[in-house]
């Protein structure tokens, strides 16, 4: 069974690539063989020649691996929507044994892996495979981030009862401030609210930094902010 953590969200947008992309960095500093993952992309680009997205691309910088991007981010799909709608659109069908085989691979290489769903849990891979089959397949413990916001106690008590459910471990949770302007009182009463009601462990809040823009790798930043904002007993 492999090492490290699959990273869920209560969403799309919530902060899993830069929630992924940072503690990849921190497994990384402290010298740890990390790989990373996001198996299936969508809205990917066409960059010399083939589909490639910006979330692997933030991966494969931050986790500073030299994995061939196919390895990374086996299924690439061009339209921005969820994953079996864009196979269907385009007429492909996603091979899922592609994704497991690029997985073993990975996991060979590395000691620990870092890997990045899609959406959340309930997003469909292929008519009845989702994101919560995958990570179970994976056999990697879950990290939940979900927004601070108004909202997100129902979206991340849904996520976290679901994957119960699924008989998947959840680690923990990670509250990540994605927009600007986030009220205080909010903040501090939902992830209180959060951690109450789900008793999961709060792994790290991390707060709104410009800097932390994942189209624009800052590697200072981005170890300055996770380093002083998760538990470090996570990186393992
Ligand atoms: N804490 C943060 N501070 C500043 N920008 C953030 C923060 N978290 C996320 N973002 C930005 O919000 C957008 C969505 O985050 P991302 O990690 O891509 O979410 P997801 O992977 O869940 O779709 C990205 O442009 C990212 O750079
Ligand atoms: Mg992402």
């Amino acid at each position: 069974m492999a090492k490290g953590y699959f990273i869920t969200g209560t969403d799309t947008g919530v902060g899993k690539t830069l929630v992924a992309g940072g503690l990849a960095a921190l497994y990384k500093k402290q010298g740890i063989n990390v790989g990373v993952m996001k198996p299936v992309a969508t809205g990917c680009k066409r960059v010399n020649n083939r589909l490639e997205s910006d979330d692997a691309a933030f991966l494969k910088l931050s986790a500073e691996v030299e994995d061939e991007y196919e390895l990374i981010n086996p299924i690439s799909l061009e339209q921005p929507l969820a994953p079996s709608v864009a196979a269907r659109l385009s007429n492909t069908k996603i091979d899922t044994d592609k994704i497991n085989t690029a997985f073993d691979t990975l996991c060979e290489r590395h000691e620990s892996m870092i890997v990045e769903g899609i959406g959340g849990l309930l997003v469909p891979i292929d008519e009845y495979y989702f994101i919560v089959d995958l990570a179970s397949e994976m056999e990697l413990p879950l990290i939940i981030v979900c927004r601070p916001t108004l909202g997100t106690i129902n979206h991340t008590l849904l996520t976290a009862s679901y994957a119960r459910e699924h008989g998947l471990e959840v680690k923990g949770i990670i509250v990540n401030e994605s927009t600007e302007h986030c009220d205080a009182t909010l903040k501090k009463t939902n992830t209180d609210e959060i951690k109450r009601l789900t008793g999961l462990p709060i792994l790290g809040t991390i707060p709104f930094n410009k800097g932390l823009d994942i189209k624009n790798y800052n590697k200072e930043v981005l170890i300055k902010i996770f380093s002083d904002n998760i538990d470090k007993d996570i990186i393992i």
